[in-house]
């Protein structure tokens, strides 16, 4: 375990370094592999221990890199020490901060296990804001830093049979969106990535089976868009045809409208489908 009271001291001659969440598989593996083609060094954090350690080794024999592995149950309280703790064994401070780790839940809010539920606030919420707080000073006071946090497009917008979770990613958005503008004059830019539905296995564990056949977009896709669209500085970013349209719908259509109709199908794809 490293010591953070001894922290690396900072070279400038190394590759820039990130820290993914939620990495061993999905957007997190896709984010993972992108920035490894652009030569940054990575932190992969997930409870997966194969799959992080094939995905590092992988990534480091095809570009070079060093892909490091952490293993974290980020639904536990001290999940958010832990990790900068870890980080602080490669480097001072990330270049590169992903807060990308969820799961989500579908189906009537009083039928979620407690246990379930508290683990998501966990994930979502309290490791997030936490590893902020601990990662945040020190790509201040470097003058240069990203923090990226995996939303949704569900937390544009309260979601019945769903709520829990378009709730914490609503928490995401929101906090993104404070942290932008309170960072504007700092060298650090903070973006809630929205993402709409993508091909990963986040739909099979949440017990969700879509009612049509509407195309999904690839993870891969999310993240190329997500990291495209850091030059910007957009607080937010809502990814594929899917953000575009839950964007009009809200600017154009009555809340409780959508509410109800966004209910509906929710409620309908998780019959069809649920296994949570
Ligand atoms: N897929 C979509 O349609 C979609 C749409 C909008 C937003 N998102 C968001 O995108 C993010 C990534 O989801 P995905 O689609 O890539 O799903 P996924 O393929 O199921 O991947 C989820 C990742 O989160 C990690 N994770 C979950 N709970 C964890 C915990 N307690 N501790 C550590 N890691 C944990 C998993 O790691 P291990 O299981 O290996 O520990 C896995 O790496 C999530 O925040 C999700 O809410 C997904």
């Amino acid at each position: 375990m490293p010591n953070p009271d001894h922290p690396v001291v900072e070279r400038t001659d190394v590759n820039p370094f990130a820290v993914v969440t939620g990495a061993s598989r999905g957007i997190g593996a896709a984010y993972a592999r992108l920035l490894a083609s652009r030569g940054y060094d990575l932190l992969l954090v997930s409870r997966d221990e194969t799959r992080l350690t094939h995905l590092a080794r992988q990534l480091e024999t095809n570009h070079g890199i060093q892909a490091h592995v952490s293993i974290a149950d980020l639904a536990r309280s001290d999940a958010a020490h832990q990790l900068f703790v870890e980080s602080r064994q490669y480097r001072q401070t990330p270049d590169m901060l992903i807060n990308n780790a969820g799961f989500g839940l579908y189906g009537e809010f009083v039928s979620h296990p407690l246990p379930r539920i508290q683990e998501m606030l966990h994930v979502h919420v309290r490791t997030v804001v936490e590893s902020i707080r601990l990662f945040l000073p020190g790509m201040i006071e470097r003058g240069s830093g990203t923090i990226i946090n995996v939303a949704s497009i569900a937390g544009l917008l309260p979601i019945p049979h769903f709520a829990e979770y378009a709730a914490t990613k609503a928490f995401l958005v929101s906090f993104s969106e404070a942290l932008a503008e309170e960072t504007r004059d700092t060298g650090v830019v903070v973006q809630a990535c929205c993402p709409g539905q993508t091909e990963t296995d986040f739909h099979g564990t949440a017990g969700y089976r879509p009612p049509g056949r509407l195309p999904m977009q690839t993870a891969d896709q999310v993240a190329h868009t997500s990291l495209a669209a850091l030059p910007n500085k957009s607080p937010v970013v809502t990814i594929g045809w899917q953000g575009k349209l839950t964007a009009l719908a809200i600017k154009w259509l009555p809340r409780t409208f959508l509410i109800k109709t966004v209910g509906r199908i929710t409620k309908l794809a998780t019959r069809s489908g649920s296994t949570a």
